[in-house]
């Protein structure tokens, strides 16, 4: 397999907020920003005549509850920028985060039991599906659960199919580490948890096979693309993923490592362009044939050059 970059591999993550004419510069996070959908489009305009023709959107709600369903009623961010974008722009593969973790008061990625602080698999599987029939509905190519919660990706499946979305596909976000990589993206999106963390739900760093595992499962289940991530501490990961299964399989290289390279390359310790195309160029090494990465629309500037 090839390991040029090429714009067909990347996939680029937007955050979408409501309101209008915003493009709200993120502090934890130089050079990505919160957009309403109309600064959105006119950005995915840029990108896909950069010739990128993948986004994975991540809705940032105007408000939070215990169920998270701002993810899911009539009206909700993510449904709305997807008809938008989707008319504008049919050719572009429009993906959609499906998780709870932006949308909840608690910031986690389920619905809590009620005196506990544990997850509710099935009231969890039940609003996760809602969620994936909205953007199915809008028009949404990929689902891409996130919440890490046991059965999501055939739970989806099931709910897509019934409601007449046989067509939609599902990545998922099969091995997802509880890390600390995550840091700037839970700023961009308002999505850390407000007690605890994630190591209930997300995979333990330690271990190799587990990971294994939960891509299986996922397979199993239906997934049409499966993920890692993140990707750079992860690489023998993606390796192992690669070795075992034929299933398209994206990396996602995530926020803590792209601002890494950012601030690196503006403190002068390495050229930006350089060390990108090293990183990218490992993870296609690894075995990832997509990845998720904040530096896709920079990428495809410098491959045109
Ligand atoms: C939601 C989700 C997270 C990321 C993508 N989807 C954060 C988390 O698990 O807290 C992280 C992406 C990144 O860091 O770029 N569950």
């Amino acid at each position: 397999m090839s390991t040029n970059i090429k714009t067909d591999d990347l996939i680029y993550p937007y955050f979408v907020i409501s309101g209008k004419g915003k493009a709200e510069e993120i502090g934890s996070f130089p050079g990505q920003r919160r957009f309403s959908i109309d600064k959105l489009l006119a950005d995915i305009k840029e990108s896909a005549d950069l010739g990128l023709n993948k986004v994975l959107i991540f809705g940032v709600p105007a408000g939070k509850d215990k169920e998270g369903s701002f993810a899911y009623l009539k009206g909700n961010i993510v449904s709305a920028a997807v008809k938008e974008v989707k008319k504008q722009f049919p050719k572009v593969k429009v993906m959609t985060d499906v998780c709870l973790c932006a949308y909840t008061s608690h910031g986690h990625c389920g619905i809590l039991k009620r005196h506990r602080k544990q997850i509710d698999l099935a009231a969890t599987l039940d609003v996760l599906s809602k969620i994936a029939v909205a953007h199915a509905q809008a028009g949404a190519d990929y689902v891409a659960p996130s919440a890490m919660a046991q059965g999501q990706v055939e739970a989806i499946r099931k709910a897509l199919n019934e409601a007449g979305h046989k067509r939609t596909k599902i990545m998922g976000y099969s091995a997802k580490f509880a890390s600390s990589f995550y840091g700037p993206f839970r700023n961009a999106a308002g999505s850390a948890p407000k007690f605890g963390d994630r190591r209930a739900y997300q995979l333990d760093y330690r271990h190799r096979k587990n990971a294994l595992r939960e891509i299986g499962d996922d397979i199993g289940e239906g997934a049409d693309i499966v993920m890692v991530k993140p990707a750079l501490s992860y690489l023998d990961i993606i390796r192992d993923v690669r070795s075992e299964y034929r299933t398209p399989l994206a990396a996602y290289n995530v926020s803590g490592e792209y601002v890494f390279v950012k601030y690196g390359a503006r403190k002068g310790l390495w050229r930006e362009r350089d060390i990108v195309f090293e990183i990218m160029t490992s993870i296609k090494r690894a075995g990832a044939d997509f990845i998720i990465t904040y530096h896709a629309k920079d990428i495809a500037r410098w491959l045109k050059e």
